[in-house]
């Protein structure tokens, strides 16, 4: 019995795997279409022939029937429309019976289209649907053209179909369809979303489609639909549509090895969402909400699609999903639940809603707690009523009409319903163990990635050695990564030096274009050595993981012919530091320069904060903190780290690294890394963005020469306005100004744990943007005495001189980042994060 049981297992997980792994046109076992009423075939689209009324009488059994067409010209806008031109009338009960060869479940879809024949005004037929098991419909009246769909559970044998028309009444349909679900389709089990728990017994209950509903996107037909569903648009639905907004991406979308296919839903619904339209304020605090039609007393299936088409690295979308005024799912977060955590990947989740006395069923999406950029999505939706204790899908019906074939078969099927059931509940644990093996065994592979940068090479001092240890770091878990070197060579011109947008001590980066378009930077590594292969793969390692709309993302790497070349998103606007000083660039606005701090605070709070062990950056710079298209602050050079441990072992001067002038003393003096060491550089930034001045300029006299000195003198006097960017004179809202100043000042202590953890300059950074947006809205006709330095006199007499030869960057360790291109260095460390 049990071997028998588990060869079947292992039949239907293959069976499974291939299914998965195939891209197939649908193939049902049974199917049978019908063009009820009509004199002849009727062809929809290019795949399914409804045949005719007369091919059609086999499988009906009706004491009275009538073929009624009507003349009237295009019904629906769908290539179905012929459909609806002809029905059947149903003056008596009547059945369709058809004989199915593969148990399970199947779709009943049923066309009505009520037109007036004769005597017949079919608006006003009332009738009853059912099969052997369940009512379909009940005291059922349509009023316009509308496509019923259900799919009932067929254990084997014959599946009756009755129209029995109410009392004086008739019955009729004008179309009806039959047709195998894919086992794989629908599980036995899912989620109660309340109580939370397992709901199971899905396999052997009828559902009704209430709405199945391509969030974002365009109608999409049984045409673009491998099962021959229809998928609606949500604008219908949406309760407040100008809180929402659509992405479509279509071309995007890749389906996991494992897991959703075309069939689970098409692309295009993958491919679309409904987002939170959220990116005007970053504030935003509200639900996306969809309404739905239901019956009260019945408990409803909700499959929610999900596939993150409109984040540019993984982790940075959270949020939280609900049904009615339940929980769903709080911070859902989808990188973390597809395989390998790639973007654009299709994810869904079944729920079961509990009945209530409600008329609506609502479904939200809103933003998480924890997420710093709120926002939300949904890519497709489906809710289909379960139905109920008696097999109705109707509360009209409380008790099963008696269908004269059926009946001696129930039992048998019910147990064979629970068999199949329980079969495909033991397949569904069987693929979800292998699933949770595979990642386990990847997270292991990820900690051990870890070990080497945290513990390693605490009794080494060479580098050789050090780094030999490092190359036990594997970059096989980044496959998805490795990028043709020919594509590289195609997307960088082969290499062209005049595509050449920066030099640094790893090497060249050139800006490229992938064939997708995709603008990117590439960085070339000079010719392998121990010490830069180490790096390359650490780099790798750390990039891939590290993910964050505020961080710079790596896109891609290649290591063929011995070539050690990362590849990075492309950004626009080049550095900050190049629109603050020694450039020709238009000068930044107080409120996009303070944009700019905010989203490099997100980035390096992230890389503080979002793993068990702080990743410090080590080098925050100006230079450091790239812009994109829309001066959005990604932080640069996070990603190659060095070992940590020597650090704390020796005295060895050289060993410290950063830039001159950033440079935390206290890491200096005791060689001691911690985040508040990014804290302080961050602070300087900080006086170097209000200022626009070089952080280190030896030309001018010796007192400001060093800007966070200089700073902190004239603000311990309380009159920075006095130094600040004279671009900025006038137009900075003090309470704003003393906001900024005062959070610079602290990121300044000279001891670490003086300074503010990078989440609380964030959050008084904010503050500060708050303040100096308070005067816009609330007083815009303030005096502009008010705003900062407009009377007072200039005392900036320091030249802005040319950036490339004035702004030396000494780096204490290497000297060659003169160049101030960001990509060029290396400096960023992983160390064990203490009191964590
Ligand atoms: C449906 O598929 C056709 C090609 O088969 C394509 O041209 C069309 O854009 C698709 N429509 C949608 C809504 O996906
Ligand atoms: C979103 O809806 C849920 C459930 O009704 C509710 O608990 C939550 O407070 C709502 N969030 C917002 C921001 O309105």
């Amino acid at each position: 019995m049990i071997g028998f049981g588990f060869s079947r297992i292992c039949i239907y997980g293959i069976f499974m795997m291939y299914l998965c792994c195939v891209i197939y046109a649908f193939d049902p076992a049974d199917v049978f279409l019908i063009d009820c009423g009509s004199n002849s075939d009727t062809q929809v689209g290019s795949n399914r022939t409804f045949v005719s009324d007369k091919s059609s009488t086999k499988f009906l059994s009706a004491s009275e029937e009538i073929l009624a067409s009507t003349n009237a010209g295009s019904i629906t806008s769908a290539s179905d429309s012929e459909l609806y031109k002809t029905a059947r009338i149903f003056r008596g009960s009547a059945n369709y019976k058809f004989s199915i060869t593969q148990s399970g479940r199947v779709w009943i879809r049923l066309y009505f289209y009520p037109f007036v024949y004769g005597s017949f005004d079919m608006k006003s037929a009332n009738f009853t649907v059912s099969t052997q098991k369940n009512v379909l419909l009940g005291n059922f009246s349509p009023k316009n053209a509308v496509v019923k769909e259900f799919s009932v559970v067929v254990s084997s044998g014959d599946l009756t179909i009755q129209f029995a028309p109410g009392s004086n009444s008739f019955a009729y349909v004008n179309a009806l369809e039959v047709v195998s679900v894919p086992d794989t389709l629908i599980a036995d089990d899912a989620n109660l979303v309340s109580p939370k728990g397992a709901y199971q017994g899905l396999t052997s209950q009828a559902m009704e489609t209430v709405a199945r509903v391509n969030m974002g996107g365009p109608l999409v037909t049984y045409v673009n639909d491998t099962l021959w569903r229809t998928w609606l648009p949500d604008s219908s639905f949406l309760k407040e549509p100008n809180l929402a907004k659509s992405v479509v991406k279509i071309a995007s979308v890749r389906y996991p090895q494992a897991g959703p296919t075309q069939d689970t839903a098409p692309q295009t619904v993958y491919g679309s969402c409904t987002r939170m339209n959220s990116e005007d304020d970053p504030n935003s605090n509200f639900n996306v909400t969809w309404e739905f039609p239901v019956n009260p007393g019945f408990q409803y299936f909700v499959r929610f699609h999900f596939c993150d088409i409109v984040s540019t690295a993984a982790n940075q979308l959270v949020f939280s999903v609900y049904a009615d005024s339940w929980d769903v799912y709080q911070d859902l977060e989808l990188s973390s639940k597809v395989f390998g955590g790639n973007l654009a990947t299709p994810y869904f989740m079944d729920y079961v809603i509990p009945s209530t006395d409600s008329n609506i069923l609502k479904i939200s999406i809103g933003p998480s707690r924890s997420s710093l950029d709120p926002n939300a999505i949904l890519n497709g939706l489906e809710v289909m009523k379960i139905s109920n204790s008696v097999g109705s899908l109707s509360d009209a019906i409380s008790s099963l009409p008696p269908i004269s074939s059926s009946g001696s078969k129930k039992n048998l099927g019910m147990i064979v319903g629970v068999i199949v059931g329980v079969l495909v509940a033991l397949v569904f644990v069987i693929i979800l163990f292998c699933l949770y093996r595979r990642r386990k065994q990847e997270q292991l592979g990820h900690s051990k990635t870890w070990i080497p940068l945290s513990l390693g090479g605490g009794t080494s001092h060479t580098m050789g050695s050090k780094y030999s240890n490092g190359t036990t770091v594997s970059v096989d878990s980044n496959l998805s990564y490795r990028i043709p070197f020919a594509a590289l060579h195609e997307a960088t011109n082969n290499f062209d030096e005049s595509w050449v947008i920066g030099i640094g001590g790893f090497g060249k980066v050139y800006k490229g274009v992938l064939t997708d378009g995709t603008k990117v930077a590439v960085k070339r590594g000079n010719p392998r050595s121990q010490q830069g292969l180490a790096e390359f793969r650490t780099e790798i390692e750390m990039l891939s993981q590290f993910r964050h709309r505020h961080l710079v993302s790596l896109i891609g790497y290649c290591d063929e012919k011995n070539e050690m070349i990362l590849v990075y998103e492309y950004m626009e606007n080049g550095t900050l530091k190049s629109h603050l000083y020694g450039s020709d660039l238009p000068s930044m606005s107080w409120k996009q320069r303070l944009e700019i701090c905010i989203g490099s605070a997100r980035g390096l709070h992230y890389l503080h904060t979002s793993y068990a062990k702080a990743v410090i950056h080590r080098d925050v710079k100006s230079a450091n903190i790239l812009l994109d298209e829309n001066f959005l602050a990604k932080v640069a050079d996070f990603g190659l780290s060095k070992t940590g441990p020597e650090l704390d072992q020796t005295h060895v001067s050289t060993a410290v690294k950063g830039s001159f002038g950033y440079l935390d003393p206290e890491y200096f003096r005791r060689q001691q890394l911690t985040e508040k060491s990014d804290v302080y550089s961050f602070g300087v930034v900080l006086f170097e963005v209000l200022c626009a001045r070089p952080v280190i300029d030896p030309t001018l006299p010796r007192d400001k020469v060093n800007l966070a000195e200089w700073a902190m003198k004239w603000q311990k006097k309380g009159q920075l306005e006095q130094i600040i960017d004279p671009n900025l004179t006038g137009k900075i809202r003090p309470d704003s100004l003393r906001k900024y100043a005062e959070t610079a000042e602290k990121c300044l202590a000279d001891f670490g744990v003086d300074r503010p953890s990078m989440g609380d300059v964030l959050w008084n950074l904010e503050y500060a943007l708050q303040l100096q947006e308070a005067v816009i809205q609330n007083d815009p006709d303030e005096n502009s005495t008010n705003l900062i330095g407009e009377l007072s006199p200039q005392v900036n007499d320091f030249t802005h001189a040319d950036a490339g030869a004035s702004a030396v960057q000494v780096q204490m360790a290497n000297l060659d980042d003169i160049s101030g291109v960001s990509m060029s260095k290396v400096f960023s460390q992983l160390v064990k994060s203490e009191g964590r």
